[in-house]
């Protein structure tokens, strides 16, 4: 229940197809969430996007995930401050692409990122989410980040083979809750780069809610030139534009996101008693 000593909720964005909106949904529902909320990104994906996407590019990073992973850092001595207010970054350092291997060799290798949020409490205290952004693949790193959220969130592109691979992801989701993290649950999926010009994407979309029901957010996330050009500000894009139509789409993602949450909460009280 909500208190001052709750853990934050943790979410994955994870899809082992590339380019479909994992990073910028990580970005930007963050920064929408920060609005009122405290909030920790996780960059588990050695291409680093995340971590260039908030202001952090490759010289700057340090020391990031790879060196919470191994056990080297702390989450507290790791995570930084944004420019966005209330929204920290665990950022993905330099040697992260090489973590995929070392991991195979490790002790709890499949846990070693729950173990490392757990030990990082302390550093935790206050924060509301914890969103964790995904390579493009379903190796061991997006196996640590299953492990260790309660929720996944799946970003899909609105294009032709939508639901294609899309039956990879939620599989392993099912794998890892029944071996893994019994807590485990598909808490959504996002449909991106929809285009309001092509029949297409209503197409897709409603077979995508035939297939997922309420599982789909009803927020869309919209095809929009100014969501692809923010990163290469440095800028999550509710910063660099504002009013734009991408920037709106992930204000009302959050707020459904809360909403649903809450309501999640709800439902959990009445259970309890
Ligand atoms: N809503 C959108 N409108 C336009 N371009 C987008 C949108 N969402 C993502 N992109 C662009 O598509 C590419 C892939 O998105 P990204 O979030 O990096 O995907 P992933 O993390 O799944 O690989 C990036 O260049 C990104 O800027
Ligand atoms: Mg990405």
């Amino acid at each position: 229940m909500p208190g001052p000593d709750r853990t934050p909720r943790r979410i994955a964005l994870a899809n082992q197809k590339g380019g479909v909106g994992k990073t910028t949904t990580a970005i930007n529902l963050a920064t929408a969430l920060a609005t009122k909320k405290r909030v920790l990104v996780i960059d588990l994906d050695p291409q680093g996007n995340a971590s260039t996407g908030l202001g952090l590019p490759r010289a700057d990073r340090g020391k990031g995930s790879y060196s919470l992973l191994i056990g080297e850092r702390s989450l507290g001595e790791l995570m930084q401050q944004t420019k966005v207010p209330n929204l920290f970054l665990l950022p993905a350092d330099n040697d992260l692409a090489g973590a995929e291997i070392e991991l195979v060799g490790m002790d709890d290798r499949e846990h070693r990122l729950k173990q490392a949020l757990e030990a990082g409490a302390e550093a935790l205290k206050g924060f509301d989410f914890i969103l964790i952004d995904c390579p493009p693949s379903l190796g061991l790193l997006t196996l640590n980040a299953l492990v260790a959220v309660e929720s996944v969130m799946i970003p899909l592109q609105t294009e032709f083979f939508a639901l294609e691979g899309v039956s990879q992801i939620t599989r392993t989701i099912d794998r890892v809750k029944r071996a893994l993290n019994p807590r485990l649950q598909l808490d959504g999926i996002v449909l991106t780069m929809f285009d309001r010009r092509n029949n297409l994407s209503e197409l897709v979309a409603a077979d995508v809610r035939a297939f997922f029901r309420d599982k789909v957010f009803e927020t869309v996330i919209p095809r929009n030139i100014r969501v692809s050009e923010a990163p290469s500000h440095g800028l999550p894009v509710l910063l660099y534009d504002m009013r734009s139509t991408g920037a709106q789409a992930y204000i009302k993602l959050a707020a459904e996101l809360l909403r649903r949450e809450r309501a999640a909460a709800k439902l959990a009280g009445a259970q309890a008693v």
